[in-house]
């Protein structure tokens, strides 16, 4: 099976198919087709479930890769500072009086306390234990009782630094000095992205929540389309599921395009009405289906046609731009990139979803699953304020988050997976986990580049 027989069924258009038709000149880089084989050997399951082999992430993985910390506009003053923990370690990260962005380490370099344990605007560092200060560069300001350490000089209490980088909008951290720079390390996301222009958007939600699962274990539930049949079955009129297209770059980037406003092959060639997709596809946009008279399924243009019109108008009077060149393809479909380790920015122009998942603290079972919304800002806009985090609690599904009414049970259907992937994992008989060929092609590269990193 590869995509070119698309799916469940032979006839089903794939989605460049689907961009041939485009009401709209579809950009370079939704052409493009970048896949290759990369075998079928299984993945054993340990690496979700053994703390050794999480252990081994830690040190060899996360200490070495480029992380998305935080977005820019988080950080809009001097001293403004957000606490970015991973794997146990800890970085403030913290605007400069320069403008610039610099991360050092959360923690003491007397007694090793943690310096913050939230963010927060400040105008110095300062530790509560015994008052040691430091400059927002991370230089010492002040040591109460200094002759008492003529032994260690200033340079040696200054804070250490992690590197930082920015991209989108976005600020990443890099625990290791050597790493390659930033913009390398995103392989084709800044050009793919310049069209989609991140940076001229905003943090408008963030969700959090714990979640019963190794990182990956959630993350994966990302990376592919073949589980919208069986946990999403709900959607099969809207969206072109198992003809997906799946592509793998370099060692840090995949992507998954994912056509909405057509069927499921899954539902048979033909046998789905078109209204019912363009109906359901308005329920989805938060519209009411048939509400809408001048939308109608017998147009030759088709539903993917109409909705572009609607959202290219839509977006054009809430973003105060012009959204007229703007493909049916990238106000409709999931366009959705992963950057290894954990971080993936959907693409196009609908408000931009952006997902992170990180380990919480260093339980190999347990993760911390983030959802964020960019929205664009309206021509002349200042920036608004970024939403604070939204953490919900155990018992609290992601429907309860009111700011995310579409995708919140869409979500919470992927939950209620994710649990029983963690112990089912664990009490495997085979130990192996065994991935489809193409359409789980995503998470097969992301496991070779992870052994790249163990193994050095
Ligand atoms: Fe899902």
């Amino acid at each position: 099976m590869t995509e070119r027989d698309g799916g469940a069924s032979g006839a089903a258009p794939s989605y460049q198919d689907y961009l041939a038709r485009d009401s709209r000149e579809v950009p370079r880089s939704l052409l493009e087709r970048s896949w290759r084989d990369l075998g079928n050997a299984p993945l054993d399951a340990s690496r979700y479930t053994s703390q050794a082999f999480f252990d081994l992430e830690v040190e060899r993985m996360w200490a070495r890769v480029w992380q998305m910390a935080c977005r820019e506009e988080e950080l809009p003053e001097a001293g403004d500072t957000i606490v970015y923990d991973i794997v146990g370690r800890s970085l403030l990260v913290t605007r400069q009086a320069d403008g610039s962005i610099r991360a050092f380490h959360n923690s003491c370099t007397h007694r090793g306390r943690k310096l913050l344990l939230a963010d927060e605007h400040i105008e110095h560092f300062r530790c509560p234990f015994h008052g040691i200060s430091w400059q927002l560069d991370g230089t010492v300001r002040s040591i109460p009782c200094r002759w008492d350490f003529e032994h260690v000089s200033d340079g040696d209490f200054c804070l250490p630094e992690a590197r930082v980088g920015t991209w989108g909008g976005f600020v990443f951290v890099n625990f290791d000095a050597g790493a390659m720079p930033l913009e390398q390390y995103l392989e084709v996301v800044p050009d793919h992205f310049s069209r989609w222009r991140l940076e001229d958007c905003w943090k408008a939600v963030h969700v959090a929540k714990v979640i019963r699962c190794n990182w990956k274990v959630a993350q994966e539930a990302f990376m592919e389309s073949y589980h919208v049949v069986a946990t999403h079955p709900q959607i099969l009129s809207i969206i072109a599921d198992a003809n997906s297209q799946y592509d793998l770059y370099g060692p840090h980037v995949s992507r998954n395009l994912a056509a909405f406003a057509a069927p499921s092959p899954h539902l048979g060639s033909g046998n789905v009405d078109p209204q019912q997709t363009l109906d359901g596809m308005l329920q989805l946009m938060g519209r009411r289906p048939g509400a809408l008279g001048e939308f109608t399924a017998q147009e030759a243009r088709g539903p993917r046609a109409q909705l572009g019109d609607l959202n290219r108008r839509a977006f054009g009077r809430a973003f105060e731009g012009d959204f007229s060149n703007v493909t049916d393809a990238e106000t409709l479909d999931a366009i959705v990139y992963n950057v290894f380790p954990n971080f993936s920015p959907w693409g196009g122009f609908a408000p931009n979803i952006v997902y992170r998942w990180r380990p919480h603290g260093r339980d190999v079972g347990s993760c911390v699953m983030e959802v964020m919304i960019l929205k664009r800002l309206d021509r002349g806009q200042s920036r608004p304020e970024p939403v604070p985090v939204h953490w919900l609690r155990d018992d609290e599904p992601w429907s309860d988050a009111k700011e995310i009414p579409i995708l919140g049970p869409v979500i919470d259907q992927d939950m209620s997976n994710m649990p029983y992937v963690q112990e089912g994992l664990v009490a495997s008989a085979t130990g192996r986990v065994q991935l489809g060929s193409y359409q789980e092609s995503r998470i097969r590269h992301f496991h070779q580049t992870l052994d790249t990193y163990l193994q050095r």
